[in-house]
């Protein structure tokens, strides 16, 4: 009796951590077809933001349409851009002994390390996909998505083109949901590149990425002053919110007030074409291809970089007719 006992303890103490951590990458605990795992071995957990707007969208059909492709079993969450429904999917993921892999798009920064724990704990692969976390790096597999900072850097420096003939360069800003990495760091490059420019940011205000209110935020700061020469919408949706409210207030957007925004949909296109729209920062979205291989070389333990960043560009009023049959989203 005491010899088993002694038997199981000695199992528990070094066998079974060092089976935790065979595979040069990652974790694979629980993985049965770990190192040989395809995508039909893939059973993803996926928490998703929400249902915000165009980029968003199109960042949805990229997770589902590719997962069908590549046979992935896909268990789909719409967050429906609440923090707590997120952390709770997290956990009931987590507890599903079916799921290997669980890829987050997070609504804010904070908040992750202890489900991030726990999903480890429970030798899940997490990947983070379009948002980063201020989270120990050891506590996911990988990062896909955007250089947001570089996105609002590139933003400013065309602020500083496009007001270079006006003597006031009073902006305004839309700002997507204030704890995102994709707001926080939009704001940071975005006033890294106008510093010295002579640019004032005159009022930044949140309007959560939502065409609704980047039309009621605007209006409310053109009734407070009309000496505004330029807005920065951190998306699509809020500048297209915004040229509404300028044209509501007898201004032409674009003209009068112009406007550059984030994203690159085929609604900021159109309104490039309309001319209501100056500049768009491209945000891809179609992330999922990559997003998947990752998670599946990190099934099968293999190493990986912690961030993979999107290459973009920026597209201008005077190219968007012959861009826009291209897009995808
Ligand atoms: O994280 C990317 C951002 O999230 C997009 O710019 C915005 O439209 C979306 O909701």
């Amino acid at each position: 009796m005491t010899k088993k006992f002694f038997t199981i303890v000695l199992i528990l103490l070094f066998i079974v951590p060092f089976t935790a951590f065979v595979g040069c990458g990652h974790e694979t605990r629980g993985v049965k077809c770990s190192p040989h795992c395809t995508y039909n071995d893939m059973v993803v957990g996926f928490i998703q933001t929400g249902s915000e707007g165009g980029w968003r969208t199109a960042n949805t059909a990229s997770f589902k349409e590719t997962a069908q492709q590549l046979g992935i079993n896909l268990n789909f969450y719409d967050a429906q851009n609440k923090l707590e429904n997120q952390v709770s999917a997290f956990r009931n993921f987590i507890a599903d002994p079916k799921v290997n892999v669980i890829i987050l798009a997070a609504l804010e920064t904070t908040g992750w390390e202890d489900v991030l724990k726990e999903a480890k704990v429970a030798g899940k692969i997490v990947v983070l996909e379009d948002r980063r976390i201020d989270a120990a790096e050891n506590l996911y597999a990988i990062y896909i998505g955007s250089d947001f900072t570089e996105e609002g850097r590139k933003a400013g420096r065309e602020m500083i083109t496009l007001l270079n003939d006006s003597t006031k360069k009073n902006v305004v800003e839309l700002v997507g949901n204030v704890g995102s990495s994709a707001a926080k760091d939009r704001g940071t490059g975005f006033r890294e590149a106008i510093d010295g420019s002579g640019i004032v940011i005159t009022e930044s205000q949140t309007a959560n990425w939502s065409a609704t209110e980047g039309k009621d935020v605007m209006a409310a700061f053109l009734k407070k002053s009309k000496d505004i020469q330029a807005v920065f919408a951190q998306n699509d949706e809020m500048g297209m919110g915004a040229a509404l409210a300028i044209k509501e207030a007898g201004l032409k957007p674009g003209v009068d007030i112009k406007i550059i925004t984030v994203d690159g949909t085929a609604g900021a296109f159109k309104g490039m074409i309309a001319g209501e729209i100056n500049t768009v920062i491209e945000c891809n979205p179609l992330l999922a291809p990559q997003v998947y291989e990752a998670a599946l070389k990190a099934l099968n333990g293999d190493a990986l970089p912690k961030w993979v960043p999107s290459h973009e560009g920026v597209f201008y009023q005077k190219d968007a007719e012959a861009i826009l049959p291209t897009r995808k989203y």
